[in-house]
């Protein structure tokens, strides 16, 4: 089994729960809760309790954030290496609705910070790594300097370009293995490097060609694996290098589940891909993404990001098998 080392951002969330989400204006009441997230660390607990070795690399203030950060990482076993800022330690306010859709405003603070020359510090632990695992809430230089590590140190550069709205340099586009946006990612990274603009329904229906054509556009041999929500996600191939699947462009369905909370899931997916990455053998690359899918499925029905990850053992109580 391998080690997993996530790079990103930690957050302290503060989550309300309305009916519906609040409009211009608007003024609504809602169940207040408070917890861990930031996606490096969501996607960090994922793998971890997706029963990955996991490390995680990010920046955290000197304040009761940092601490909660430090402790919280702790008691899952993951190894966290922190850069130290003046700054506060990140935040998010979200709204999650009745539907378990959410909107979120992030406050950076010392994700901000996050430095290429604290990643190259790093490089003993990204040096350990069979997969390195980064999103876009950090800083440029420091998500191209982790993918570049991993990728040096023959370890998986797997990027899930969230949230939708940073940008993905050609520098960083060259660097990565596998790239998983979901749909609404997905189609900014069209619309900024291929000049296509297309809905989420247009985009559940792309087919293998433009997809592949896309991926021309992006990256050499990089796999992407755009999630589409409860409508699963879709897998490609394009250069022919195939990771153990028949196919070099297929569809896995999702799980039917009740979702009460969907932040975070994409989290999960990521970390729990990273894991089972991690693992080794033989296994297809559409067996682990199975396996993804299913996690991040089961992570919707419990309220909160990181505290909703779930085990393997959940997993398997859940699903039958793991
Ligand atoms: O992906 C979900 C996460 O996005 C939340 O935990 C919030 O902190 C934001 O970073
Ligand atoms: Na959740």
């Amino acid at each position: 089994m391998g080690k997993v080392v996530v790079v990103g951002s930690f957050n302290v969330d503060h989550v309300w729960t309305t009916p519906a989400l609040p409009r211009a204006g608007e003024t609504l009441s809602g169940e207040y809760a408070t917890g861990p997230g930031g996606k490096g660390f969501n996607q960090a607990v994922a793998a971890r309790r997706a029963g990955a070795d996991t490390a995680f690399v990010c920046a955290l203030g000197d304040d009761l954030g940092g601490q909660l950060a430090r402790s919280l990482a702790a008691a899952d076993g993951i190894d966290l290496r922190d850069q130290r800022s003046v700054r506060p330690t990140g935040t998010a306010g979200i709204y999650v609705d009745g539907e378990g859709r959410n909107s979120i405003v992030i406050g950076a603070g010392a994700n901000a910070e996050l430095s290429e020359d604290f990643i190259q510090a790093q490089r003993d632990t990204l040096a350990t790594a069979a997969v390195v695992l980064a999103q876009l809430e950090s800083p440029p230089d420091a998500v191209l300097a982790a993918m570049r590590a991993a990728r040096a140190g023959g370890a998986v550069a797997l990027l899930n370009p969230a949230p939708a709205n940073a940008t993905v340099t050609a520098e960083l586009k060259a660097a990565v293995d596998i790239l998983t946006p979901n749909e609404t990612e997905f189609a900014a990274l069209l619309a900024r490097h291929v000049g296509e603009r297309v809905d989420g329904d247009a985009i559940a229906a792309l087919d293998q060609a433009r997809l592949h054509a896309f991926c021309r556009e992006l990256a050499p041999e990089a796999s992407v694996v755009v999630t589409l929500g409860a409508s699963g996600c879709f897998v490609s191939h394009p250069a022919g290098a195939l990771r153990g699947d028949e196919s070099a462009y297929y569809r896995i369905p999702a799980e039917q589940v009740r979702a009460v909370d969907t932040t975070g899931a994409g989290d999960a997916f990521n970390g729990a891909l990273a894991a089972s990455l991690a693992e080794g053998g033989d296994a297809p690359f559409a067996t682990r993404v199975r396996f993804a899918t299913r996690y991040a499925a089961l992570s919707t029905e419990r309220h909160g990001a990181a505290a909703a990850m779930p085990r393997r053992s959940d997993l398997a109580e859940r699903f039958g098998a793991a």
